[in-house]
């Protein structure tokens, strides 16, 4: 009987921490040995002179989100994380949202019957609170942090998810009592309802205005006031998909003052600029406008350096997708209100999930702007800390999930969309070069995608429950904090 399933011999592996030379010996879907010259596995495979990498945990996609605005997403659990395994994401995380009037628990049921037998790479949920009814805040929320939902979102802009200010202050003071971690959407509401007036009624609908209706100021502030709020409950708090300078600077100032402010950017605030919502009202550029329309949006050069500079610097801690898959054709798609559709009638996001990982490869690391422990990091290991998926997923370690990947770094190819695995007809990034692909993604041990063929199969990802560690400090007493 052989010692091992597999073996991956001659590993070049890298963790967030260290960098080490290996065979790795897997049984029974996790990791049992690292060594050099580990004895035979009833397959082998040969690693030699490539990196092997903890495979990618995305930690802030939509897949098969109920919207209410007469869109669809196009990718359920079965196209999303067929995308996902085919560049290197082993684990995604998505989101069970709360429809204002449901009941957080309805919303967490649905969303298992829509993944139920579909996922071909692990999954856990993050929730999304809309609606913080007292049964909510005092029940149903600390009750689902404890079976295994122990993160959610919560929205300060779109009129169907935003909280009040009050409302924000009192669901921060649950995640406080309960060890959970916020992710939080900062953009201000009115604002940004103001802006969309002025500029509608001055016959600016292009979604090139989209930009002009969510400047960076609306973004500034909000970051401001989340942090405070945080501040003031003491509880840590993610600012999600940060686009810029000024955001980055809030952030920035939270850390430097000790307080627990994370942050997470995204592909979109590195690659593209707001000349991609367009640069005049030609047709081609409203088509390449609303394909790239998402929040906050994204800012010019300058911001993308700023943002490039904070990963280095650690001011990110998680490098996510956002992966909200609308197509651009189609009733349900970006242009449901028509050819012509206002920028503030297109759905808002943009497909990533397949490619979040080989661009921050090819051009974070090849390229010399972060090391190769800073990717693993931004893209798996932090993820899964802030999660609570750690050390099962994260990592390359004794006993962690055989969910490794073997990258091909060297080759350069274009993003095409046509050759991603995704359901959405178009993606934001056609004809960027990349010099990394991943030539072998292992689920639990198991090939899932292998010399550009999906291997996976609907229902092999297994659901994660998640858990993080019990917050070390007394609980606020409800009747005086
Ligand atoms: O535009 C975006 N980001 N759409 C996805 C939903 C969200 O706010 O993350
Ligand atoms: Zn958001
Ligand atoms: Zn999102």
């Amino acid at each position: 009987m052989d010692a091992f399933d597999l073996v991956v011999r001659n590993a070049h592996c890298a963790t967030a921490a260290d960098v080490f030379d290996a065979d790795i010996g897997i049984k029974d879907g996790r990791i049992a040995a690292l060594g050099k010259g580990l004895a035979p596995g009833r397959e082998e495979i040969d690693a030699a002179g490539r990196w092997v990498l903890p495979g990618g945990i995305d930690g802030h996609c939509h897949l098969d989100q109920p919207m209410n605005d007469g869109s669809k997403m196009a990718d359920d659990f079965i196209t999303g994380t067929r995308s996902a395994a085919c560049g290197g994401t082993t684990t995604v995380i998505p989101f069970a949202c709360q429809i204002k009037g449901q009941s957080l628990r309805a919303a967490v049921d649905d969303y298992h019957r829509r993944a139920h037998g579909k996922a071909s790479v692990d999954y856990a949920f993050h929730l999304i609170v809309s609606d913080p009814t007292p049964e909510v805040l005092e029940n149903e929320l600390p009750a689902l942090i404890r079976e295994g939902y122990s993160s959610f979102k919560i929205y300060m802009t779109y009129d169907d998810l935003k909280l009040a200010d009050r409302q924000i202050i009192d669901v921060l003071a649950v995640a406080r009592d309960e060890g959970a971690m916020v992710m939080i959407h900062a953009e201000n509401t009115d604002c940004i309802a103001w802006l969309t007036e002025r500029l509608i009624r001055a016959g600016k609908t292009a979604p090139r205005y989209h930009a002009a209706s969510r400047p960076m100021l609306v973004e500034r502030e909000a970051t401001h006031r989340a942090i405070a709020y945080a501040e003031m409950v003491d509880v840590p708090i993610l600012i999600v998909h940060v686009s810029g300078h000024e955001a980055i600077e809030q952030i920035q100032w939270a850390q430097n003052h000790g307080l627990r402010i994370y942050g997470e950017t995204c592909p979109q605030y590195l690659f593209l600029t707001a000349d991609d919502l367009g640069i005049d009202d030609s047709p081609s550029s409203h088509e390449h406008g609303a394909k790239c329309i998402c929040s906050p949006p994204p800012r010019d050069k300058a911001n993308q350096q700023v943002v490039w500079d904070a990963l280095a610097a650690g001011v990110f801690q998680i490098f996510s997708s956002d992966h909200a898959p609308f197509r651009y054709a189609g009733p349900d798609g970006k242009l449901g209100a028509g050819a012509d559709a206002r920028f503030d009638q297109i759905p808002n996001g943009i497909p990533g999930l397949e490619t979040r990982m080989p661009l921050l490869f090819s051009h974070g690391v090849l390229d010399g702007r972060i090391d190769i422990c800073q990717f693993v990091a931004l893209t798996s290991t932090n993820v899964a800390k802030t999660y609570g998926l750690y050390p099962r997923k994260g990592s390359i370690a004794i006993g962690a999930d055989a969910d490794l990947v073997i990258w091909d770094a060297g080759t350069t190819r274009t993003i095409c969309n046509t050759d991603l695995h995704h359901a959405v007809d178009y993606t934001p990034y056609e004809g960027i070069e990349v010099k990394a692909w991943p030539a072998l993604t292992l689920l639990r041990g198991t090939p899932v995608w292998r010399d550009g063929r999906f291997l996976g199969t609907a229902g092999e990802g297994r659901f994660q429950a998640c858990a993080l560690p019990a917050p070390a400090r007394p609980k606020f007493s409800r009747e005086a904090a």
